[in-house]
C-alpha cells in the first residue's frame, strides 16, 4: 500500500498548497491513501467543516486533528457527520467523534488510522496514551483484520513520540508524530517493520514562527507582552509529511520517505527529481 501523510496544515496558505498539489501528487505517487492533518487549517486553530470538506474534496482520504480539535466550534457537531475526521482517542471523554476508523482502502484492503495525544510538556492532561494504543492494536491486528495501521502521535516531546513508536513496533505500519511543526531528520523503518518520523512537519509557510506571522510570536518572545493576536504567516507553504509503502500481507513498512514540496524548504519526495 502506498501511503502519504501530510502534517499539520497550517491556514490559507496550507489549505491552499493541499488544494493545488495533493490530486497531482496522488496520481504521480500513485497513492493508494492519503492522511492529512488538520488541526491548524482553519485560521490557525481547529478546523471548520467547509475547511474540512475543501481537503477532502483535494484528495486527503482522512483528517487528523490534535489538541485544537475544537478550537473551531462547528467541528463539534460536524465531526460525527463526516466519519472520515478522526480526533484524538483520548480527548475528554464527552467529546463527540471517533479516535479511530478502520477505512477501506480498494481492492478489499482495510487500512486502521487511529491519533493520540502525548502527555509531556501538553497543556492540560490527557488520559495514558500508551494503555489506549495498545488496547487498540490488539484489538486490530496486521495481516488479520487490517492490512495497514497508521497512528498519529500528536504532542511535543521527541521523547514521548520516539517512545510510541517503538511500543508499536512490529504492530503497525507506520507512526508519526505531529504538533511541533518542524519535520525531524529521523524517517526511518524501525527494527520490527514500522515506518517512523518524530515529527511530519507542517503544510504551511516557513517563513514563520512554526507557521504564524513571526511579528507577534517575536514580539512576546523579545519583550514578553503580548500585542495583537497570532495569525498564520501567507506567503508559500511547503508540504511536509511522509510517504510510506507497505506489504498488505504483513502490514509492515518496506519504504519511507520524508517529503517536502514547493515553498521554502528543501525539497524531498519519493520519487528523485
Ligand atoms: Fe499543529
Ligand atoms: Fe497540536
Amino acid at each position: 500500500m502506498r501511503i502519504l501523510f501530510l502534517g499539520d496544515v497550517v491556514g490559507r496558505s496550507g489549505r491552499g498548497a493541499i488544494a493545488d498539489n495533493l490530486i497531482q501528487l496522488r496520481s504521480k505517487w500513485r497513492l493508494d491513501f492519503v492522511v492529512v492533518n488538520g488541526e491548524n487549517a482553519s485560521n490557525g486553530a481547529g478546523l471548520t467543516g467547509s475547511h474540512a470538506k475543501l481537503l477532502l474534496d483535494a484528495g486527503a482520504d482522512c483528517i487528523t486533528l490534535g489538541d485544537h480539535a475544537f478550537d473551531q466550534k462547528d467541528m463539534l457537531q460536524f465531526i460525527d457527520t463526516e466519519p472520515r475526521i478522526i480526533r484524538p482517542m483520548n480527548f475528554a471523554k464527552s467529546a463527540p467523534g471517533k479516535g479511530a476508523r478502520v477505512f477501506d482502502v480498494g481492492g478489499g484492503r482495510k487500512i486502521l488510522v487511529a491519533q493520540v495525544l502525548g502527555q509531556v510538556f501538553m497543556k492540560r492532561p490527557f488520559d495514558d496514551p500508551f494503555s489506549a494504543v495498545d488496547q487498540l492494536l490488539r484489538a486490530h491486528p496486521m495481516g488479520g483484520m487490517v492490512n495497514a495501521t497508521l497512528l498519529d502521535i500528536h504532542c511535543e516531546a521527541t521523547s514521548e513520540k520516539m517512545g510510541m513508536g517503538h511500543y508499536c513496533d512490529g504492530r503497525a505500519s507506520a507512526v508519526i508524530g505531529t504538533h511541533t511543526h518542524v519535520p525531524t531528520a529521523d524517517a526511518a523503518i524501525l527494527p520490527k517493520g514500522t515506518a517512523f518520523q518524530s515529527d511530519a512537519g507542517m503544510c504551511g509557510d516557513f517563513d514563520s514562527v512554526i507557521g504564524m506571522e513571526k511579528s507577534e510570536p517575536m514580539r512576546r518572545f523579545v519583550t514578553g507582552m503580548a500585542k495583537g493576536r497570532f495569525v498564520p504567516a501567507n506567503g508559500a507553504a511547503t508540504l511536509c509529511g511522509l510517504y510510506v509503502e507497505t506489504d498488505d500481507k504483513t502490514g509492515k513498512a518496506t519504504r519511507v520517505e520524508m517529503v517536502r514540496q514547493g515553498g521554502r524548504l528543501n525539497q524531498t519526495g519519493p520519487i528523485p527529481a
